[in-house]
């Protein structure tokens, strides 16, 4: 019987200097994808998987990622004075319950693995997720479920560890973590091996790590140790390979469309993608982009 994945971290400190000056003075997480801070698609994946507190790992100058996850009174107050009652509640359907946030500042930019780090007294003895914030993924293929609810399922066949991966070209591999693939059932495959950022050529597959993962807890000693890796950071993937000798992962290939925000172009696309997928937009959207396009 596995534990139920109750938490999820959301490693927020990153500075989006492949968004500037767009990100000078807004953390790079709450620009939008259509209406919505790039954040909060990812925390209403998140909740979607049954994840029910939200631990965000913030860092100087992303105050205002605590301010969105709280009441705005006079906001609140006014929308309510002038009847736009459907507004409200669309504020107080996004609002987490009261104690399921909690924020914990990464103070220096050591890593991912650092990031994670900083979570474990609030995560404590328990499995739980890790939705990296530039990836929104939206649910397109046939499982009609975004990506970490696909882990989690995963997770609940399993146990063990759980990762998501993507298929990237093999000239860029280098960019990311990729992982050696065993026994292969298709959607999940046994993972047998890992690295981070490999040198040019010598990827062991083109499946790269993309975002979500659910990890036991014994990540946390582990990172506590683990030396700088990659780019002189403390990396995730290096903590996992560690704990790859003593627990099973398995990969799960997403059913499904993810963008990198963190990039212009997969930015661009996800707004894109999302405003086909709203019904309000979708019409009026698809014809001026014609028109734009020629
Ligand atoms: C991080 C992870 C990497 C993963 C990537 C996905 O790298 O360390 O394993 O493939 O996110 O975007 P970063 O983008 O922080 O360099």
């Amino acid at each position: 019987m596995t534990k139920r994945i109750r938490k999820a971290v959301f490693p927020v400190a990153g500075l989006g200097t492949r968004f500037l000056p767009a990100t000078k003075s807004i953390p790079k997480e709450m620009l939008t994808v259509v209406d919505r801070p790039v954040l909060q698609h990812v925390v209403d994946e998140a909740r979607e998987a049954g994840i029910e507190h939200f631990v965000f790992v913030t860092g100087r100058g992303k105050a205002v990622i605590e301010d969105h996850f709280d009441m705005s009174y006079e906001l609140e107050d006014t929308l309510l004075k002038r009847g736009k009652k459907k507004e409200y509640d669309a504020l107080m359907a996004d609002l987490p319950a009261a104690g399921a946030t909690s924020f914990t500042r990464q103070q220096a930019p050591l890593g991912l693995g650092h990031a994670v780090w900083c979570a474990r007294d609030i995560i404590g003895d328990e499995p739980f997720a890790v939705l990296l914030p530039d990836m929104v993924t939206m649910a397109s293929g046939k499982l009609r479920s975004r990506c970490l609810a696909q882990c989690v399922e995963a997770y609940n066949q399993y146990g063990g560890n759980v990762i998501a991966v993507e298929q990237v070209a093999p000239e860029e591999t280098h960019q990311y973590g990729v992982v050696s693939i065993g026994k292969d059932e298709g959607h999940t495959f046994e993972i047998t091996g890992m690295v981070e950022k490999p040198a040019k050529g010598t990827a062991p597959s083109t499946s790269i790590i993309s975002g979500r993962y659910i990890l036991g807890p014994e990540i946390f000693g582990i990172l506590e140790k683990v030396e700088k890796g990659a780019g002189g950071e403390i990396q995730l993937t290096d903590g996992m390979k560690e704990l790859a000798k003593a627990q099973a992962f398995h990969g799960v290939r997403f059913d499904g469309k993810t963008y990198d925000t963190g990039s212009k172009l997969g930015f661009l696309m996800a707004n894109a993608a999302y405003a086909l997928a709203n019904p309000d937009l979708a019409e009026t959207f698809r014809a001026e982009m014609k028109t734009l396009l020629g």
